[in-house]
């Protein structure tokens, strides 16, 4: 119940995060990966829950690849440490493996407990926008957003072909 309810509450800012920059979006509605309609119905308004972070269990394996001081997330104050899978490249700049992981752990001050982890995926596409997957999961591991998501998309664009910004 806690981490469901939590979920919604990083479900919600996430909306307001990405309904920051709706105004700036005159493009019509893209294609989203539909997911089910709740079949419940009993109230429509929690999103239906997406489950858990399939990658959340081997977090402890992955390596320290640096750490931020304002994150350009969220409202841009965090604390982020950046964490990678290890079969990702370390050096930000070459090709990544298909399922190489970078995940950012995003906290208001570096010791305060983590609030977010923000999550790139690497697919199998060979490069442009569809070559990383995005997902937003909470301290817990449930995941709270996934997919292309457009706003994460259009600023990871402005690193270049790589998609990653080098801390
Ligand atoms: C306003 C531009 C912007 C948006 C929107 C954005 N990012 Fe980022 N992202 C950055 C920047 C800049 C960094 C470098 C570290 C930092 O500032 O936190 C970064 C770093 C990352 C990293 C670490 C790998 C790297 O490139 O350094 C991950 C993982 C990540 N972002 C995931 C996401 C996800 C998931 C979303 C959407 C929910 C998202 N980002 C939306 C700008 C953005």
């Amino acid at each position: 119940m806690g981490s469901l309810s939590r979920a919604a509450a990083l479900a919600a800012l996430v909306a307001a995060f990405f309904g920051g920059f709706v105004g700036c979006a005159a493009a019509p509605p893209r294609h989203h990966n539909h997911r089910p309609v709740d079949e419940g119905g009993d109230d429509p308004k929690p999103p239906p829950p997406l489950g858990p972070w399939t990658d959340f269990g081997r977090l402890s394996t992955f390596q320290a690849a640096g750490d931020i001081a304002h994150s350009a997330h969220r409202i841009g104050t965090d604390s982020g440490h950046l964490l990678r899978s290890p079969d990702a490249d370390a050096s930000f700049k070459g090709t990544q493996p298909v399922g190489a992981l970078f995940v950012e752990a995003l906290s208001p001050e570096p010791t305060a407990p983590i609030e977010a982890y923000f999550i790139m995926r690497r697919t199998p596409a060979a490069s442009g926008p569809a070559s990383w997957e995005y997902l937003v999961a909470t301290p817990d591991g449930t995941l709270a957003a996934q997919g292309n998501l457009g706003l994460c998309v259009r600023c990871h664009a402005e690193a270049g072909p790589t998609g990653l910004f080098p801390p």
